[in-house]
């Protein structure tokens, strides 16, 4: 931090919020709220004088709230700048009396109260995403009596405590009597790996390894001290862990598997008891300890949403912010030009967070020294003259790669080539035939579906799916040499969200039986959450069907990855079920009704053109 700081070519800008991102890779436009401090940040020599006479006390988060700070303050020991800050929700200088006083002992002069928030722009052609984490909050494990009893702790709030910068200067003490405790438990998996809708599913992935740390911390500080761990299972698996684990071992710490149904306290005491089962035994088995420290679980950063919103990103079920593709490109945003660092992606250690951030500063190098980025061969081409700028177009990209699109203004919708990636969900949403999907057009695919269907369409199920998980399932499923019906005929888009209602149409009025769209499972979706569009197609096209008498079962919709060759297998095999379920009277009356729907939707088509036609304006002499 102190040489990011320190570094020429670094701009290091703190205490600022990121108010709006445009543009694309290569050209981003940003929009940076500094907020104001205060205090003049080139002038403050963090001489600390400010502080001392300050009147008000408020509680310090930094310190976990085990003891306080004043209104002017600095954030914490290592903070680069090393300057101080203004609280100005505390600050008595903006209430309506105010105090000054540590203006007045600035001999820099370096407070000033009406200093303004600072709106800064700048243009930058990549962004790396390392907006951290945040820890879980155990108030609603009403078992572990965290709100009840203040001799349970969180680790974080362990890690001020036996910190040489903490409150106590690394004097580890129990808050209730400020000893220090000789019997000390720890609780792993708090809000982690959790089955019931308390807590997150998914591992933590630091939470043993900081444990074991922890614990040859106080073995290290305090000989004496009793130390039990209670864990599911502990996860060392990184370079040095084991030998970490056993030296933890060997320092007398005592690893109990099962984790406590409930913590009591006694009353007078304040001493805590555990009731925990020994799986390894089966025996439930009373435990008393001084104080319990609950190992917490990371989760993602709270206001991630902004920034997921402002950078058009996506998250993956589990809230993390989803990666470009897990094995080929885990550091790169699905938006080009975004790359991420640390636990903004997924929980990681120090040494991950540097390992990625190290790469995700290649990955920008990279692009920043070509000076030039190579697009996409599949991006999308919008006909100017087709485009009747209703914007539908703009709403439906996932990457904020069409500009106009603009009825108030007419001005016609306009694809920034750069920033498209080829998912063609504008195209199957534009109503005006105004979109070209390059290599994937409509007459391409329309071509393929005829091609199909020429001959016994009756015998087949007519299949889309994606590039990037249903294709991929359907190969993984072939390479395994799984056995399934062979009537399926696979067409291939890049997402799901390319296929468009009138090739489901065309299809079924070609004769098609059932007709299958698969996809990426949501928040796996290549291009963000293109495939949410596949979805509101496919509804309105149930609807639809039903209205015309077509039962809307023909039309099926499934998620599918590139994992699931099983699930492709088993889909295939239902799919074969309908498809001898559906009738030939019914294939026939299927066909005669789209065909009169199409031919209606043809000759308003024509008589609009003709009525644009007429009306086109002549100039008056
Ligand atoms: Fe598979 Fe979008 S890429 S559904």
């Amino acid at each position: 931090m102190m040489d990011a700081g320190r570094h020429p070519l670094i701009n290091l800008m703190t205490y600022s919020e990121i108010e709006n991102v445009g543009g694309y890779i290569g050209n981003f436009n940003v929009t940076v709220r500094k907020k104001a401090r205060y205090v003049d940040e080139n002038e403050c020599n963090a001489c600390g004088e400010c502080e001392k006479i300050c009147p008000v006390v408020a509680p310090d988060s930094f310190q976990e709230g085990f003891s306080s700070r004043k209104a002017i303050y600095m954030p914490f020991p290592q903070a680069v700048p090393s300057v101080f800050i203004l609280d100005d929700q505390d600050c008595l200088g903006h209430n309506p009396i105010a105090c000054g006083k540590c203006a007045d002992v600035c001999e820099k002069n370096c407070i000033d109260f009406d200093m303004k928030d600072e709106i800064v722009n700048l243009e930058v052609g990549a962004v790396i995403v390392a907006t951290g984490m945040d820890v879980y909050d155990p108030t609603e494990m009403d078992e572990y009596g965290y709100t009840k009893y203040e001799n349970v702790i969180t680790s974080m709030e362990f890690e001020r405590l036996i910190s040489a910068g903490g409150p106590t200067e690394g004097h580890f003490i129990r808050p209730t009597d400020h000893k220090t405790p000789k019997r000390i438990g720890f609780i792993q998996c708090v809000g982690s790996r959790s089955q019931s809708p308390i807590g997150n599913p998914y591992c933590s992935n630091i939470c043993c390894m900081n444990t074991i740390k922890d614990s040859l911390l106080l073995k290290d500080h305090y000989k004496d001290v009793d130390i039990s761990v209670f864990y599911m299972d502990i996860r060392a698996f990184g370079k040095g862990f084991e030998d970490l684990y056993q030296r933890s071992k060997q320092a007398g710490v005592k690893y109990l598997r099962g984790l406590p149904g409930e913590i009591f306290e006694d009353d007078k005491t304040k001493n805590l008891t555990l009731l925990a089962e020994d799986t390894t035994t089966g025996e439930i088995i009373d435990h008393e300890f001084d104080l319990v420290v609950l190992s917490v679980g990371v989760i993602p950063r709270k206001d991630s949403g902004l920034v997921q919103k402002l950078l058009t990103l996506s998250k993956t079920e589990d809230g993390f912010f989803m990666e470009s593709h897990p094995k080929l490109k885990p550091v790169d945003a699905p938006t080009g030009g975004v790359f991420f660092a640390g636990c903004a992606e997924f929980p990681k250690d120090v040494k991950d967070s540097v390992t990625q951030a190290s790469a995700a500063a290649a990955r920008a190098q990279i692009l920043m020294n070509a000076g030039q980025i190579s697009v996409e061969a599949i991006t999308s081409v919008i006909d100017q003259n087709m485009c009747t700028s209703c914007g539908i177009c703009v709403k439906a990209c996932p990457f904020n790669a069409i500009t106009g699109g603009d009825a108030k203004t007419k001005t016609p919708a306009q694809v920034i080539e750069a920033a498209c990636k080829g998912c063609g969900t504008c195209a199957a949403e534009c109503n005006f035939d105004a979109i070209t999907m390059k290599h994937f057009e409509d007459e391409q695919i329309m071509a393929q579906v005829e091609a199909i269907l020429d001959k016994d369409a009756e015998d087949k199920t007519l299949v889309f799916a994606c590039n990037w998980c249903s294709y991929a399932g359907a190969d993984l499923a072939g390479l395994s040499r799984l056995q399934y019906p062979t009537s399926q005929r696979v067409i291939r888009t890049m997402c799901s969200g390319r296929v468009d209602s009138k090739f489901i149409l065309h299809a079924f009025e070609e004769g098609a039986p059932i007709v299958l769209v698969s996809g990426c499972h949501f928040a796996d979706c290549h291009y963000i959450d293109a495939n949410r569009w596949t979805v509101k197609r496919v509804e309105k096209l149930w609807d639809k069907l039903e209205k015309l008498g077509i039962r809307p079962e023909r039309l099926q919709l499934e998620w599918i990855s590139a994992a699931e060759g099983q699930k492709w297998k088993r889909t295939m095999e239902e799919m074969e079920e309908m498809r001898k379920s559906v009738t030939t009277e019914e294939i026939e009356f299927t066909q005669k009704v789209l065909k009169e729907e199409r031919e209606k939707a043809e000759a308003k088509k024509a008589k609009r053109a003709l009525k644009k036609k007429e009306t086109v304006s002549v100039p008056i002499n």
